[in-house]
């Protein structure tokens, strides 16, 4: 599994950082490709030269001249398999939540569309403080994989929460999303994400609260894995996700339309989109004027995309439901003939709308209920997507 990939190190200013020498061998035993990359005071802890010694090649300085490498960390990114921090201190972990690239290390996480590891190692008390906790909580919302840190005897002398990860886990999760990396690939995915907007003049429209982040969580995910994707996306203020094909539409009839050309050769459909149930039946042309003390709007039916829809592939819907929610959601998944469906209880704040969260029921054809616990919309994308993986297998 490791033979040929590449993998970039990232070494952060840690006491752990000298069992990062443990895991540069092992990787490079494995046949991996180890392209380290040290931080400054990194440096200060171990040498660029131990590393070059385990791995055969010298560890990537962005700043360095006489570099083989060219631009040194655009090269990386794009040539990387797989990024590992480890150990990964509070303050990288920092900078990665806010989006800082200040050195080598950073613009390489930042220019990557490789999946990221992080494996954090510092003081229990600096683990727990808030600040790291939310920091962390970002970077799992962004599809960064955390492992560790472990419970056991710190630098300073006390026991707590802060060991860095055994190299022997680091490895098998390195495996692991390496293996599932390619799990879809070759494979091409529709996601629609958003909720519609369906004019009622030039300035208002009926719309609601969907955020879109559970659709982009997916298509990010379905990327990772190798699938192409092709991204349907009503407005929403994410930034479209590199790598994917994003179509923009604004309307349930224009959502339609954008499926019904997308789906031609795809293997899955995934609908997370928030679809507009009804419209209005027709568009003020000019802005309308408060002129009567009370407005009537009429409404039309807008075409259910995925029951509409045809062609050769899963279908995969969601239910958003506010009671009943594994009857309805049953009912739709026969109803609009689904191989997944997706159940949430939109009354549950921490996978309401707009929420990083999200704590889902999928079920399939065969009745199989899975009852999922809360997880981050990226935990829950590939959750789905296992499920998704599974089927293709079996067609
Ligand atoms: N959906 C669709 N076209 C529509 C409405 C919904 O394709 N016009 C899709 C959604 O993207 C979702 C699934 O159907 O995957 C279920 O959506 P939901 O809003 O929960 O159900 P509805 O069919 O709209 O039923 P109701 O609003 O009555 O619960």
């Amino acid at each position: 599994m490791l033979a040929d990939k590449t993998v970039i190190l990232g070494i952060t200013g840690s006491i752990a950082a000298y069992k990062a020498a443990d895991l540069a061998s092992k990787l490079t035993q494995a046949g991996a490709r180890v392209e380290v990359v040290m931080t400054k005071s990194a440096t200060r802890f171990i040498t660029p030269l131990t590393f070059r010694s385990l791995t055969g090649r010298r560890p990537v300085d962005m700043f360095d001249p006489d570099s083989e490498l060219g631009i040194g960390h655009i090269t990386l990114a794009e040539a990387a398999d797989i990024v590992v921090i480890a150990p990964a201190t509070a303050n990288i972990i920092a900078k990665l939540a806010a989006g800082i690239s200040d050195d080598t290390l950073t613009c390489t996480v930042l220019a990557t569309r490789a999946p990221t590891i992080i494996a954090p190692a510092m003081h229990d008390s600096m683990f727990h403080n808030p600040i790291t906790q939310d920091n962390l909580t970002k970077l799992k919302a962004r599809g960064f994989t955390i492992v560790g840190p472990e419970q056991g005897r710190l630098a300073s002398g006390d026991v707590g929460m802060g060991r860095l990860a055994t190299t022997e886990k680091i490895i098998n999760i390195i495996s692991n999303l390496l293996e599932r990396n390619g799990d879809l690939a070759s494979k091409h995915i529709v996601v629609t994400a958003g909720g519609t907007q369906e004019p009622i003049d030039p300035v208002r429209y009926i719309g609601n609260r969907a955020s879109g982040k559970m659709g982009y969580a997916l298509a990010k995910a379905a990327r990772d894995r190798g699938a192409e994707v092709k991204l349907i996306t009503a407005p929403t203020p994410l930034p479209e996700p590199v790598g994917i094909e994003a179509i923009h539409i604004r309307t349930a009839a224009q959502m339609k339309q954008a499926v019904a050309e997308a789906v031609i050769g795809a293997d899955a459909l995934i609908m997370a989109a928030a679809v507009a149930d009804y419209q209005p039946k027709s568009t003020a042309k000019a802005k309308i004027k408060k002129t009567s003390p009370t407005l009537a709007l009429e409404l039309v039916r807008t075409p259910d995309i995925l029951t509409e829809v045809t062609g050769n592939f899963l279908k995969v819907g969601f239910a958003a439901e506010s009671h009943d929610v594994i009857t309805n959601a049953r009912e739709k998944l026969e109803k609009k003939h689904l191989d997944l469906i997706v159940a949430n209880d939109i009354t549950d704040r921490d996978s309401g709308f707009g929420s990083d969260t999200n704590k889902v029921t999928i079920i399939d054809k065969q009745g199989n209920i899975d009852s999922l616990p809360l997880l981050t919309k990226r935990e829950v994308a590939d959750k789905i997507l296992d499920r998704v993986v599974e089927l293709l297998a079996k067609r």
